[in-house]
């Protein structure tokens, strides 16, 4: 199988090119100082892996909330799991989510109006619902293997651009269990994909300003459809939230000399797609003819997963950005809070805080449109606050703020993060925890905006390989304060390979190790489950971790464990439990990227979403 022609990293690295300043010495100098203090911080100052004192052997003999045993790291080319727990898949790309629609084909791999009807690719974030006696899912379908849709590098026809299209977006379908595991109900009047061209509302801030407005849709209100939807979020009122990430590589120009302005280079839009050739086929994705097109997406979608007419709204409110996922809970004063990751590298975490309150019985309809959005600025200290994104901060208006929201971070001197990734809130304490999952540039180079990227409090480690976990308390036990204090929970590394802070902190060792973390979900035990999307060559900086994996923590002790590796080739990504906890969902994303997998039936690999059982029945989450 082809290789993909570049990934989303390589893709805004060739566009970002290093500059050719003496600025860039000057910031790796500073990093390469602070690596005394760093050795201090990770391996002496026990405070700063805050929860991990009583960590250590002693520990793990001590306490077990976890109801499994470890696994070893593995590079089979299937899922691996603890003895007493086993897998089945529930759906895989291509599947049809409706009766009359036909079954994957290996040989074609569909069409685009086949591919329209059926789950989509590259599962990611996911939920599940329950109400009347129906257990609907939504999933993310974040984007597609053209190599693998196409069997071929390039596309043919239009069809084939188009099949790639219909490939995105969310897919969200009843589900029900049988004697012989969870299966779709194809004849659900629930069922429907969502796809770069569903109809959707423009809301909040932002909705029907000039930077919206587009020869189609001169309201600036009204657009089609969502892509590259990554991680997830469930709002308190029971809606879906999907997560726009890399939207900015569906761009391109006729003419590849195109110069984008600075406002669309920050987001990496530039002339050269990523390879789909979507413009090819729409051209709403050529942003010399429609340059306000790439303002319109990059947005946190909400969609009701139980009115299949609902039209989904994307809420302008919670910023735009790479956005991970969408951590929501309830502040002790009734207002929602949303923590938001812009996944990129030296971009920013943010939080964003509703201006109403939380009703059980009433209408949350519109809770995520108005509100304040912060950005995280943190010190060295383990300390931090929430800046607020406001015209007076800023020197920005509102609308501006909801639209080129890094902008609004980097004025007002936001810090530069590792790549924020999921953020997952704890459902037994006043915390939340989030995965900063590499940074080869951290220490040599600035973000797409100019700030530089020294080392820092939360982001310790020069080109910086192999990740954190943060864990982030509000002071006063209140998710909405301003302020709040921080720690590392976890530093990923290799202790078989390096002896300094690359070997990882105290909580990682040669049985648990892996790099890159990424998806991150409490279950209702308390428990922190760590998706990994790193690097799985099993050598050099990286022997030893083996394919990519899911592991347990528990944020008590300190303590981790794998529980789950994925096959070949793939990211573990995506889960959640269903309501009676006896049922894992997880995702499997791009097994056999590279071309060396055949998962899961022997042929054609493919991406699905798989359950996870205990074979006694019993509960897990
Ligand atoms: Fe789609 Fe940042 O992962
Ligand atoms: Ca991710
Ligand atoms: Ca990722």
């Amino acid at each position: 199988m082809t290789r993909q022609p570049l990934s989303f990293d390589a893709y805004d690295e060739a566009i970002s090119p290093r500059p050719e300043t003496t600025e860039f010495d000057r910031v790796v100098d500073s990093a390469l100082s602070r690596r005394g203090f760093l050795g201090v911080m990770t391996f002496g100052l026990g405070a700063f892996l805050s929860g991990t004192s009583a960590l250590g052997r002693a520990a793990q003999a001590a306490t077990d909330r976890f109801g499994f045993t470890q696994i070893a790291a593995s590079t089979a080319d299937t899922i691996t799991l603890p003895e007493g727990f086993e897998w089945k898949p529930v759906v895989l790309w291509g599947d049809p989510l409706f009766a009359d629609a036909p079954a994957f084909d290996p040989e074609t791999r569909g069409t685009a109006a086949t591919q329209a009807r059926a789950f989509g690719d590259n599962n990611d974030g996911m939920s599940i619902f329950y109400r009347d006696g129906r257990h609907v899912m939504a999933v993310n379908n974040e984007y597609t293997n053209v190599a693998t849709l196409w069997r071929a590098p390039e596309a043919a026809t239009d069809d084939d651009v188009e099949k790639g299209m219909m490939a995105h977006g969310v897919s969200v379908f009843e589900v029900r269990e049988t004697g012989t595991g969870w299966e779709i109900v194809k004849d659900s009047p629930l069922n429907r994909r969502i796809t770069p061209r569903t109809e959707m509302e423009l809301t909040g801030p932002a909705a029907g300003h000039d930077l919206l407005k587009t020869e189609a849709d001169p309201t600036g209100t009204r657009t089609l459809g969502t892509w590259n939807n990554c991680g997830n979020g469930e709002t308190p009122w029971g809606t879906y939230l999907t997560c726009e990430e890399n939207f900015n590589g569906y761009f391109s120009a006729a003419d590849e000399a195109h110069e984008v302005p600075a406002e669309l280079k920050r987001y990496g839009v530039s002339a050269k797609d990523w390879g789909y050739g979507w413009a090819r086929v729409d051209p709403r994705f050529d942003v010399a003819q429609n340059p306000n097109e790439p303002n319109r997406a990059g947005y946190v979608v909400e969609i009701d997963p139980f009115d299949p007419e609902a039209m989904p709204k994307k809420r302008t409110a919670l910023g735009r950005f790479k956005h991970e996922n969408a951590a929501c809970t309830i502040a002790a004063n009734g207002r929602v809070v949303v923590y938001l990751g812009d996944d990129e590298r030296g971009e920013f975490l943010y939080r964003f805080v509703s201006d109403g309150v939380f009703s059980a019985t009433g209408d949350n309809g519109d809770l995520l449109d108005a509100g304040t959005l912060y950005v995280a600025k943190f010190s060295d200290e383990m300390t931090g606050e929430w800046v607020p994104l406001t015209p007076e901060a800023t020197g920005m208006t509102a609308p501006e703020i909801a639209i080129h929201t890094r902008q609004a971070g980097s004025a007002v001197g936001a810090t530069t993060m590792d790549r924020p990734e999921w953020v997952a809130v704890n459902p037994a304490r006043v915390e939340a925890f989030v995965a900063l999952t590499n940074n080869k540039n951290r220490g040599v180079k600035p973000n797409a905006g100019g700030d530089e990227t020294p080392v820092n409090g939360p982001n310790p480690r020069e080109k910086n390989d192999y990740g954190q976990i943060l864990r982030i308390v509000p002071d006063a036990e209140d998710h909405s304060a301003d302020s709040f204090t921080w720690s590392l929970f976890a530093l990923a590394g290799n202790p078989e390979v390096h002896q300094d802070a690359y070997a990882g902190s105290d909580n990682v060792n040669a049985g648990n190790m892996f790099n890159s973390p990424d998806g991150m979900s409490f279950d209702s035990t308390g428990l922190l489950w760590i998706q990994t999307d790193g690097n799985y060559s099993n050598e050099g900086d990286f022997a030893g971790h083996g394919n990519n994996q899911m592991l347990a923590g528990d944020t008590a002790t300190g303590e981790i464990r794998r529980f789950l590796v994925g096959p070949r080739e793939c990211e573990v990504t995506g889960m959640c439990f269903s309501p009676d906890k006896r049922t894992m969902f997880v995702g499997i994303q791009h097994p056999g990227e590279d071309g060396g997998s055949t998962f899961p039936n022997g042929g054609v690999p493919r991406s699905g979403v798989f359950a996870v059982t205990r074979t006694d029945g019993g509960l897990i989450g």
